[in-house]
This record gives C-alpha cells, structure tokens and sequence, in this order.
C-alpha cells in the first residue's frame, strides 16, 4: 500500500501533463488557401502546436459558436470578411486579443474597434478596364459604374456573392441608401450580361470582348497573371486596373481576419498563431502564394501588386460593413440585380 500511492500519483501526473501539453489549436475559417495549409504546417514545425482545422462558411461557423458558448470548441476564428467578426463581436463570442506585438504591427484603422480581431491579409475590390475598347473617358468610382455611359458593358458577378454585398454595405455607409439604390440600378442597367461566374469570369469577359469594365478583387488578377493558362495571362494583360474614389475615401477594402473566441482552451497557442500569422516572413509569404495585400506594416507589395498602382484605401467603412449588410440583400433584391 505504501508503494502504490506514489505510484498511484506517478501515474496520474504523467496523465495531466501529457493532457496539458496534446498542443494544439483549434480553428473555425472560412479560408480555403493551400498557401494557409502550408503556413500551419510550418507553425506546427516550428512550435509543435497541431492546428485543427474545420472549414465552413461564416453563418455556418457563427451559428456553431454560438452553440458551443458554454463550452467553446474552437480557439480561433478566421473569416474572410470583417463584417462576420464584427458580428461575432456582437454576439459576445470574441474575447480581446491583448498583445501589443501583434497589435502594434498593423494600422489601427485595419483592426477590430473593440480589440476583438486583427486582419491577416487584405484585398482591393478594383475596377478593370480593356485596354483596347473602353476609351480614355474611364470611370473613376464605384459611383460612374452606374453612368449611362457604360449601358451593356459592365460585367460583374451575383449580388449573392459577398463581396458585392460589402462593397454595397459600403456605399450605404458612406453614402445613404437613396444613393447606394440609385447605384444597385444603374449598375444592373449597364450590365452586359446577366451576372454569371467569379471574378475572374468577368476580367475573362472583357478579354474577350463581352463588355468593357468589369468589377473584381485585386488578388484575382493575380491568380490570372500566374495562371498556367495562357489564355488567363493574356486576359490579365488585356485589362488595366482603376482604383476608385481615390479623390474620395478611397477604395472598398475588406480583409481575412481572425479573432480569439471566448473561453478558448487554447487560448495561448492562439496568440501564437497569429504571431506568426501577422510576421513579415508569411506575410510576405502570402503576397507571394496568393496575391493578397500584407497587412502589417513595413511589408513591401510584391512586384506584380505594385503593377496594380498605389491606392487609397476606405478603412472607415471596413467597420461599418455588419450593420449594412442585411439591408445591402434587401437593395440588391429591389433593383432586381441577380
Ligand atoms: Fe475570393
């Protein structure tokens, strides 16, 4: 008896540090990159800190998070949208981040009002134009897509895609909901066809003469200039890129980013990530593999995003996105766009 005590308490303090070092962090995203699997697998190399990942879209995960409240089952959760995350905020699912080395790497006006959530990589949504058919009298902002100018030549996806409706949620922002249902209309009158396809079906579009300006984010051109498809190339080289409202508050921006659930087991391994995540090596790394925009600061744009031109971006409006973004469906909806 005297023997199995110790023994007893041997066996049971391997089993509580073998419980307390399985490193792991669990994610919920929305992000669905080989460049994301590889950064991880990295991170794994580097800490011994397993990421598990589940992927899904953000209503989805939110709804997921809000029934696992009590008892969270993820530590971290990545979108592609800074409107899901302020939601997330709202429902009380986020915890703050607290970490001056993360926070102090990033503009202030990229991250969470609340401390809740940091960016960890951003992106344009850009106007693109055929260098050979759109003339020099070229549209400026969101707002001149609606001009009668370019009736039948404006391609542009689905207004169920949610970067229209970020890029609407925007405009209702800034400019008020007669103005952002007056540019719903004139947009889907100057449509060249009716919405079909991703963003890159629409510079595709333009290459092949179906319209002449068309609507996408800015890593799309990207993944075309690096396509091993010769006809994505040549479609890349055929359009030129406007920034719009640069006069103004600047082009519509959102971000992938990613917040500290409440209540995370992982909570530590967490801030780890995104350490790593928001470094200047995979930020670099992540203009390199995805062409989209680092988020912290003192990373130079890569070669072919400097091509693009320097921008103005509208941060204002990135944290204005969730509370306009139900009525953006509705204004959609009304104007008929499909
Ligand atoms: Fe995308």
């Amino acid at each position: 008896m005297r023997q199995t005590l110790p023994l007893v308490s041997i066996v049971l303090s391997l089993l509580f540090s073998s419980f307390i070092s399985a490193k792991e962090v669990r994610l919920y995203t929305q992000r669905h990159y080989t460049a994301d699997k590889q950064f991880f697998a990295q991170f794994t190399k580097d800490t011994g800190i397993e990421v598990k990942v589940i992927k899904a879209g953000a209503n989805e995960l939110l709804t997921r998070l809000k029934a696992e409240k009590a008892a969270p089952q993820a530590d971290l959760f990545i979108t592609t949208d800074a409107a899901a995350l302020d939601r997330a905020d709202a429902a009380g699912l986020l915890d703050k981040l607290n970490s001056e080395k993360i926070q102090s790497r990033i503009p202030e006006g990229l991250q969470g009002k609340n401390g809740t959530w940091v960016p960890i990589t951003m992106r344009g949504r850009v106007i693109v134009y055929s260098k050979a058919r759109a003339g020099k009298n070229l549209p400026k902002t969101y707002k001149d897509l609606a001009s009668s100018q370019w009736r039948g030549r404006v391609l542009i996806r689905s207004s169920s895609s949610g970067y229209n409706q970020s890029l609407l949620a925007s405009i209702l922002a800034a400019e008020g909901r007669p103005a952002a249902l007056a540019w719903a209309q004139g947009v889907k009158n100057n449509m060249a066809r009716p919405p079909q396809g991703g963003d890159r079906d629409q510079v595709r579009g333009v290459a092949q003469g179906l319209g002449e300006l068309a609507v996408t984010n800015t890593y799309y051109l990207g993944l075309l200039e690096k396509s091993d498809d010769p006809k994505d190339r040549a479609a890349r080289a055929a359009v030129g890129v406007i920034f719009p409202n640069q006069n103004g508050r600047g082009a519509h921006v959102n971000v992938s980013a990613a917040g500290i659930v409440k209540g995370a087991k992982n909570r530590p391994h967490a801030v780890a990530l995104l350490e790593f995540l928001t470094s200047s090596e995979v930020q670099a790394g992540y203009q390199k593999m995805t062409s989209e925009f680092a988020v912290t600061k003192g990373v130079e744009p890569e070669p072919l995003q400097k091509n693009w031109g320097s921008f103005k971006a509208d941060y204002a409006s990135l944290h204005e996105l969730a509370g306009h973004h139900e009525e953006a469906v509705k204004i959609f909806d009304l104007a008929g766009w499909k």
